[in-house]
């Protein structure tokens, strides 16, 4: 296919850097909580770890496509959290933030007329927005029934 505009491969391979950064980030959240004795929510962090590198697999295959360069070479900062509850809200605003730049994306595929993928972003976004909001929920839970009995809730493996 004929070369995209550069600042939608550029776009793409900060939202490839941003995945890789969350892939790690959520990898490590999951052994910490695991290792704090807490395997459902170490559970919810795997699986988001791994639909976190499908994300990044799409935006790889669609860089090829426009024949660019996929740089997988570059990390962004891995937020860790002290503690499980810091870790939920680490992943909440960087859930948000992934929001904020594909919005901000999907606004530079219409000026330039990339529909295709303006149609793959929009799609990443809605994915986005599911796990913002589950954050977002989970956090708003915590505070109504207090840290202990949330996190009792996920001392159990199946509590998922
Ligand atoms: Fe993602
Ligand atoms: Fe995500």
């Amino acid at each position: 296919m004929a070369t995209s505009d550069e600042r939608v491969i550029d776009f793409l391979n900060e939202m490839l850097t941003y995945e890789l950064t969350l892939i790690n980030q959520y990898w490590l959240n999951y052994r910490m909580l695991d290792n704090w004795g807490l395997p459902g929510l170490a559970k919810v962090f795997r699986d988001l770890a791994v639909e976190e590198m499908e994300d990044a697999d799409h935006y790889v295959e669609r860089i090829l496509f426009l024949d660019g360069h996929p740089n997988l070479q570059r990390l962004g900062t891995v937020q860790v959290g002290e503690g499980p509850v810091e870790q939920l809200r680490l992943a909440r605003d960087a859930e948000r933030t992934a929001v904020e730049r594909l919005n901000a994306g999907i606004a530079l595929c219409v000026e330039v007329g990339d529909n295709g993928t303006r149609e793959l972003l929009a799609e990443a976004v809605r994915e986005e927005e599911e796990h913002y909001d589950y954050f977002a929920t989970q956090l708003e839970v915590l505070e109504r029934v207090g840290e202990q009995n949330y996190l009792a809730r996920y001392a159990m493996p199946e509590s998922t």
